[in-house]
């Protein structure tokens, strides 16, 4: 998939030659940030039902905490529409910026635009918005995250070769909608395309819940038997993956091989024990790149749509040295 950041940053670039980083937010219609000392930010958080959600919210109120701000927190609990509803909230109590973790593509537009129209700036985090129906630098500051696609196809690089090109693979989706689920999968069905041997049999969503992800890979594995390889959009969905391939008779690093994306404390633990074979990091740790990005625009600097994550790959080469480090 496509993104279209590179052109929205080819138009915001230009506009920045034409009148400096302040005019950037006055041409496109963005609300603007005066600089304070301090700022009451609204953080609204998709769920906090894991451990990188969990790291998340960790990171943004430690570091909010460290540079002074008031941090107005709100947990949608999985729900989009509570989630439209605490953007609301946030914007009835004035909160000078708005960091939004949208749980789905499409339902978090109205949120996006009614913040926009509050005059309070938006700032994305982790996930992203349909971007047919809102654009970074026009309707949100920026998009601060890791690249979902490449984490996809990293993941299906590593399965590739390890399977040496054959494998008949159950991929345990994200939540539908959700832009990691969307590009995760695409990322993926790019790095296998070019190898006839490796088939997705079979995929569906466990939303990147632990238990979920349990319940549908024991669904999939007994209609399935022949599948020797899972793909989880999450290290959530992957350990619970684990089980169900106990419960079904089969040995996980072995019979199965499981791959997935986080690199979570547990997921780093099940590659030690062999239970795991990878997991393409992503990271949640945001907290100082999202008040560096927040205090840049407020400064009127021109700030790129994409404020893009670097992430790390974990196996059994290094899973050992970095594990206690993980969240
Ligand atoms: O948006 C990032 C994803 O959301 C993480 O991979 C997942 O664990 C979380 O819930």
């Amino acid at each position: 998939m496509l993104r279209r950041d590179l052109f929205s940053w080819t138009a915001a670039a230009a506009l920045t030659a034409l009148g400096g980083g302040r005019a950037l937010a006055q041409a496109s219609g963005l609300p603007k940030l005066a600089q304070k000392a301090t700022y009451k930010v609204g953080f609204a958080q998709t769920e906090s039902n894991n451990p990188w959600r969990i790291a998340q919210t960790e990171s943004m109120r430690s570091e909010a905490a460290k540079r002074g701000h008031q941090f107005v927190y709100t947990d949608a609990a999985a729900s989009a529409a509570k989630q439209v509803a605490d953007v609301n909230s946030m914007i009835a109590q004035r909160v000078d910026v708005i960091f939004l973790a949208p749980r789905e593509e499409k339902p978090l537009v109205p949120a996006v635009m009614a913040a926009k129209r509050a005059g309070i700036p938006v700032i994305l985090l982790d996930r992203r918005v349909d971007e047919t129906q809102a654009k970074a630098g026009r309707d949100y500051v920026c998009f601060i995250g890791s690249d979902f696609i490449a984490e996809g196809r990293r993941a299906g690089e590593w399965l590739v070769k390890e399977m040496k090109g054959e494998a008949s693979i159950i991929e345990l989706l994200g939540t539908t909608g959700s832009s990691p689920a969307n590009d995760r999968h695409a990322g993926f069905a790019e790095a296998i395309k070019a190898s006839p041997g490796m088939k997705i049999v079979a995929g569906q969503s466990g939303d990147f819940v632990r238990d979920k992800g349990r319940q549908v890979a024991e669904t999939l594995l007994q209609a399935n038997g022949a599948a020797n390889a899972i793909y989880a959009h999450n290290d959530e969905m992957a350990i619970g993956a684990l089980a169900a391939i106990e419960a079904a008779g089969k040995k996980a690093g072995k019979d199965i091989v499981v791959v997935s994306v986080d690199g979570t404390r547990d997921a780093l633990q099940a590659i030690i024990a062999g239970t795991m074979g990878a997991t393409v990091e992503c990271n949640p740790k945001f907290g100082p790149k999202a008040f560096e990005t927040m205090d840049r625009y407020a400064r009127g600097e021109a700030i790129e749509p994409w404020v893009i994550n670097q992430d790390r790959f974990f196996d059994s080469s290094n899973a050992q040295q970095l594990v206690a480090d993980a969240y």
